[in-house]
């Protein structure tokens, strides 16, 4: 028995030294840490148990079978964050440049199917050269099994995904499918085919970092919900990261009690909105006044800047926060903002996050651009976001909300839960200008007019709708954190019947 004791220990250390000393000196000479090195990092100190430390992969053609790395190029198991367990899987580059054969699909899928049976997140650490070539179809197979569970998991447990190297071709549709995906900056991208394919097929020439690097991914399609400068920082925002979610849709998220009283009162939010109502301010600005210690994880911070989402906590409790970005493009909404926040919306609904809308829009961005591209049916995604979600909304028109847009911003009509406007608010169908220009076109001095409508319709303030009841109050804003934190507990115990459907139909 000593001798097969022996032998584990000496098959475990070789693994722990994934594809040899070269190839882990090579990885760090790129300011990457290795697989066991990043779970460790990510995962509580000690907390880590590890599953199928000696799987070996099982091809035989291109002289594989005497080519094998104990562990086959994946590092797989649970651990806790911050007393919280996770699932991880962390893929190990020096290991055949991390590429997925079968069994190292196998490995994924099995920590998937624990976390799904246990209610646990997902958190997938990837670096990988995609598909294992020498396995053809079986390592197809396995890209397809891990979407399958990506999929039957989406709603029940948080996925994430951190791309810590490369990710191309079939490989990039996990992460697609996960609920969020981070990225490191200089050392990760994400494809779903090379610079040598797009120059072959499109003739374009374009580097590695252009096509798929942390920069594009957040700033220009999206892909990405955030980037981090190294390995190291993106681990530590990560496990911030999972303090604010719940482990399943079965739970609540974590309360995590601070020292910022939750009677609180800013008397500078009094002041925040320009006098002049064409100027801008900073939405950020009012969302860190509000939360608890101005400590706000935004998603998406570099793209569709005109929509800020993110999580923070009031009173200890996660909450989320969309709000209309007044300082880019006056905050209106567009397809990118629209979609951005959409997914948002969903994301929170599914895992029981209470959502805090902050509202200062000017409508729908026109143009033939916008329209071409299907303003209509992308913006009927964040519609029918507010329209289903179930938890707590609670909705600040801080200025503007104007015609559709103020009905898609969590609006009363779409089941708001407490609807308040601060004095500036002005709500119509279109902005005093516009109004005048159409309803008193046969009038030739119009500046009167707009006056007129300004005053006498009372178009520039909140009364109209609050004598309706389509807002619930008209509060100052110096109140508004304690308002919004006493309505969190009132609506704590919220439930909403659902009616049986097999899924909905939400426009894609
Ligand atoms: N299948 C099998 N082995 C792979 C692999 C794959 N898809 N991708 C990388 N590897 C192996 C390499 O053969 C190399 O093995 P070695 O250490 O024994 O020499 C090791 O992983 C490291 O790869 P290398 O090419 O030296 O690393 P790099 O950092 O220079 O380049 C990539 C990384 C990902 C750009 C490059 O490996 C690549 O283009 N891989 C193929 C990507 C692909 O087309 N995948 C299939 C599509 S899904």
């Amino acid at each position: 028995e000593e001798e097969t004791l022996a032998r584990i220990e000496i098959m475990r250390a070789q693994a722990h030294l994934g594809g040899g000393l070269k190839r882990i000196e090579t990885q760090h000479q790129k300011g990457k840490l290795t697989a066991r090195e990043r779970a460790e990092l990510l995962l509580d100190p000690g907390s880590f148990n590890e599953y199928d430390t000696f799987v070996e992969h099982q091809c035989t053609d291109f002289g594989m079978d005497k080519n094998k790395i104990i562990g086959d190029g994946v590092v797989t198991g649970h651990g806790t964050i911050n007393g919280r367990r996770v699932f991880t899987f962390s893929q190990d580059f020096t290991a055949f440049g991390g590429s997925l054969s079968k069994m190292h699909a196998q490995k994924i899928c099995k920590i998937m199917d624990k976390a799904m049976l246990v209610g646990a997140p997902v958190i997938g650490l990837n670096d990988s050269g995609g598909a294992r070539i020498q396995e053809g179809v079986d390592s197809l197979a396995g890209y397809a099994d891990i979407f399958q569970r990506n999929v039957l998991s989406s709603g029940v447990v948080p996925q994430l995904s951190l791309i810590m190297g490369p990710c191309a071709g079939g490989a990039v549709y996990s992460p697609a499918l996960t609920d969020f995906t981070f990225m490191v900056r200089d050392t990760s991208y994400l494809f779903v085919t090379g610079p040598e394919v797009v120059k072959a097929v499109c003739n374009e020439d374009v580097t590695q970092e252009e096509l798929g690097g942390a920069n594009t991914h957040t700033v220009i399609s999206g892909v990405a919900h955030a980037a981090f400068e190294n390995d190291i920082e993106a681990i530590q925002r990560i496990r911030d990261f999972m303090d604010f979610l719940p482990l399943s849709n079965r739970e609540q998220a974590p309360t995590r009690y601070s020292d910022d009283p939750i009677d609180r009162e800013d008397p500078s939010l009094n002041h925040i909105i320009p006098v002049d109502s064409t100027k801008a301010y900073d939405m950020r600005e009012i969302i860190t006044r509000l939360i608890d210690d101005g400590h706000f994880f935004e998603i998406m911070p570099d793209y569709a800047k005109n929509i800020v989402v993110g999580f923070a906590r009031m009173g200890g409790k996660t909450v989320s926060i969309v709000g209309n970005q007044p300082l880019v493009s006056s905050g209106v909404l567009d397809i990118n903002s629209s979609v951005k926040a959409a997914r948002f919306v969903r994301f929170c609904d599914a895992f029981n996050i209470p959502i805090i809308t902050l509202v200062d829009v000017p409508g729908f961005l026109p143009g033939t651009a916008q329209e071409h591209n299907g303003i209509i049916r992308h913006g009927a995604k964040l519609l029918y976001a507010y329209a289903e979600a179930t938890v707590p909304k609670i909705t600040i028109i801080t200025r503007k909300a104007y015609g559709g847009a103020y009905d898609v911003m969590s609006s009363k009509h779409l089941r708001g839960d407490m609807n308040y406007s601060w004095p500036t608010g002005e709500i119509a169908v279109m902005g005093a200008k516009g109004a005048v220009e159409i309803i008193f076109r046969h009038v030739e001095d119009r500046t009167q007019s707009e006056h007129e409508y300004i005053d006498k319709v009372r178009f520039a303030n909140p009364i109209p709708a609050a004598q309706r009841g389509y807002i619930d109050d008209i509060i100052l804003p110096a109140a508004t954190r304690k308002r919004i934190i006493e309505d969190l507990f009132v609506l704590s115990h919220k439930q909403l019947p659902l009616i049986y459907k097999k899924h909905d139909n939400c426009p894609l």
